[in-house]
């Protein structure tokens, strides 16, 4: 007998002992595997199986947003009973809500120590489809010790952030390495690409694409400003490759230490720090930049909730095992080990958690208030907004059409979708 059926077998065992009847049952569970998301996933799956007796089996889903969305949509209308758990991304609750059971009876309240505006994120129609697991945000890296060298602060500004790449990067291929880039983010076509562009228009006060009312806002000078500043970084301090970059792109390059500063979600922190990382040491964290002096910062919201599929034959099971992952012992040791930012708040005054990742401290601000995509005011039709919008984004990137006219017939689009 391996350990884990022996503890499977001593949990029965106690538990006819007791009197209970508690029969033994597999549960699946999707996880993302962006970095070590699936390791980091499994062992707490493994823990909560010890403890519980039950058998759980883990599915990978692909990295992309994007393509796990259209994945559970497919799997979920099928009124499949495949997948019991399924980990959601910050802006599905409104698309898949009708799939999902309402956990309110399964987690004892647990939802009051949760950030409380995650948890009205996840409540759709007065049920509670989603418990938050973590949160997320965007925030810039950068090279302490290269900022060091040649003089410079972080950037506050875009501006700024330019202007720096553009020097760090031709001193650096000067003294020797020629792979040296700026600037890389996340400039594929997908949801990742949403989030960045969501970023910059916001921090120029070019507000939210569609805003909370419902109201399309997305055709403005600043927003075309905003555009026109990320499309001159491409070829400039940002590679062509950018355009097809997802997170592990773009953390693929500045892990290996070939860009001065790197736009990404808190998770890229612990891989940065790990032992056989050649950056360990040499990386800052700070909020992304504002879009010139009179702008602001902005770090678009992300994170993931974990929710039970309606068409479970398992759901107390698959809902017990939820409220262990989203729980307090498990969310420290997600942030101590992986950087995953924990949804309960009382984990961000937790010393241990502070001092491995440093800056949920610093910027505690930037993720209690992450800008919000629009999903909410555009409910169910929150995929092809988003989709929209990053082709055309994606589109002026590309070079194909200036902003001020791309984001003309974006607005016809939208109104269209949203009417
Ligand atoms: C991160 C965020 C998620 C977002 C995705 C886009 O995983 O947590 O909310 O949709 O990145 O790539």
């Amino acid at each position: 007998m391996k350990l884990n059926q022996l503890s499977r077998f001593a949990v029965l065992a106690s538990s006819l002992l007791l009197g209970t009847s508690i029969q033994a049952a597999t549960v699946t569970i999707s996880c993302g595997a962006v970095g070590t998301e699936l390791d980091v996933c499994r062992d707490g799956v493994e823990a909560w199986s010890k403890k519980t007796g039950h058998e759980v089996k883990l599915v990978s889903t692909p990295n992309s947003s994007t393509e796990r969305l259209s994945l559970y949509q497919q799997i979920l209308s099928a009124q499949s009973t495949d997948i019991d758990v399924m980990q959601i991304d910050v802006v599905w609750p409104g698309m898949l809500e009708k799939h999902l059971l309402d956990l309110k009876s399964h987690t004892n309240g647990a939802e009051k120590d949760h950030f409380p505006s995650l948890v009205q994120n996840n409540t759709v129609n007065g049920r509670l489809v989603a418990m938050p697991w973590f949160t997320d945000a965007g925030v810039l890296y950068y090279r302490k010790d290269l900022l060091k060298k040649y003089g410079y602060e972080a950037p506050t500004t875009w501006e700024q952030l330019t202007d720096i790449a553009n020097d760090v990067q031709a001193k650096e291929r000067q003294a020797g390495n020629e792979q040296m880039w700026g600037y890389v983010w996340q400039g594929r076509a997908y949801e990742g690409l949403t989030c960045d562009a969501l970023e910059w228009i916001y921090s120029y006060d070019g507000g939210t694409i569609i805003d909370p009312n419902g109201k399309v806002t997305i055709n403005n000078p600043q927003a075309a400003k905003a555009l026109d500043t990320a499309k001159g970084w491409i070829g400039t301090i940002s590679p062509a490759g950018v355009l097809n970059y997802t997170e592990e792109e773009a953390r693929g390059v500045f892990q290996s230490g070939n860009s001065v500063f790197m736009r990404n979600w808190p998770y890229a922190w612990a891989l940065s720090q790990a032992d056989d990382s050649p950056i360990k040491d040499k990386v800052g964290v700070v909020a992304l930049p504002k879009g010139g002096e009179k702008g602001q910062h902005a770090g678009t919201l992300g994170g993931w909730q974990l929710a039970v599929s309606r068409y479970s034959k398992n759901p107390d099971i698959a809902a017990d095992l939820v409220a262990y992952l989203t729980g307090y012992e498990e969310q420290k040791r997600r942030a101590i080990v992986g950087s995953y930012n924990p949804t309960i708040m009382a984990l961000y005054k937790d010393q241990e958690v502070l001092e491995a990742t440093p800056f949920f401290g610093s910027l505690y601000d930037t993720f209690a208030n992450g800008v919000a995509r629009p999903s909410t005011p555009t409910g169910d039709k929150y995929g092809r907004v988003s989709n929209a919008f990053f082709n055309s984004v994606h589109g002026v990137l590309s070079g194909n059409g200036n902003s001020q006219s791309a984001l003309k017939s974006l607005e016809k689009q939208l109104k269209r979708l949203v009417r």
